[in-house]
């Protein structure tokens, strides 16, 4: 016997709290009867439908979460009109249909996520969301104290203000950046705003997710644990 709200997470809908909002809601229900928080059950021999849909269908379904490591070159869409490779290219073995979640520039490089849970997409993806995302620059020239406090503060760009970012230098003269906002091409935009043109960009963080050691070109799947600081980020994010 487990709980039901842990019962309905591990099928993919949601975080543990999203699926106790279902419960209360009413939109769960246990062997015909409307379920109430803090049931029980057995996934195996109970019969739990959520929305009159049998929950077990969709947790048939495996929800899948990639990193890749995007290498230059590769759009991030599921299909590219113009023929160009795709970040789908680099998926090819894995069999569920999982999508890019959010865009990186074609010659950008680093941490793409792809994934077939689309409760997490949206809640990554959330105009609203909060979640930051680091990037690394090599820039042309060397930006000042003052350069880095003012990206910090925000930069006035074609549409608008942006939000408080933080900036540093790293020790190999590099630029680190982390934005909570993902309008196109915003991390180009800003450097360049401030006299300091990217020459090469790399996003090396997505909230509590690191890309770490991962070869360039190369995916691996998520830990679990990941799967659920990703989702406790999401799920902060539109909340926020
Ligand atoms: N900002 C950019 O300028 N490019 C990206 O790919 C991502 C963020």
């Amino acid at each position: 016997m487990e709980r039901l709200q842990k019962i309905l997470a591990a099928a993919g809908f949601g975080s543990r709290r999203r699926c106790e909002d279902m419960i209360r809601e009413g939109r769960v229900t246990v062997n015909g009867k409307p379920a109430r928080l803090g049931d029980s059950c057995d996934p195996e021999q109970d019969r739990i439908l959520v929305d009159g849909v049998p929950a077990n269908r969709r947790a048939l379904g495996r929800r899948v979460y990639v990193l890749l490591n995007k290498p230059k070159g590769y759009v991030s869409t599921v299909r590219d009109e113009a023929g160009r490779p795709t970040v789908m290219d680099l998926v090819a073995s894995i069999k569920e249909r999982i999508y890019p979640v959010g865009r990186l520039d074609r010659d950008t490089e680093g941490l793409l996520l792809l994934t077939n849970d689309g409760e997490l997409a949206y809640g990554l993806t959330h105009p609203r969301h909060l979640v930051e995302k680091v990037y690394v620059a090599t820039v042309e020239g060397s930006p000042s104290e003052a350069v880095l406090a003012e990206l910090s503060a925000g930069i006035l760009l074609e549409d608008g203000l942006t939000a408080p970012a933080r900036a540093r230098l790293n020790a190999d003269g590099r630029v680190r950046l982390a934005i909570r906002e993902g309008r196109k091409h915003q991390v180009r935009r800003m450097l360049a705003a401030v006299g300091h043109p990217v020459l090469e960009l790399r996003r090396v963080r997505v909230g509590p997710l690191e890309l770490g050691d991962l070869p360039l070109g190369s995916f691996r799947h998520l830990m679990p644990r990941e799967v659920k600081a990703l989702q406790k980020a999401a799920a902060r994010g539109i909340r926020g």
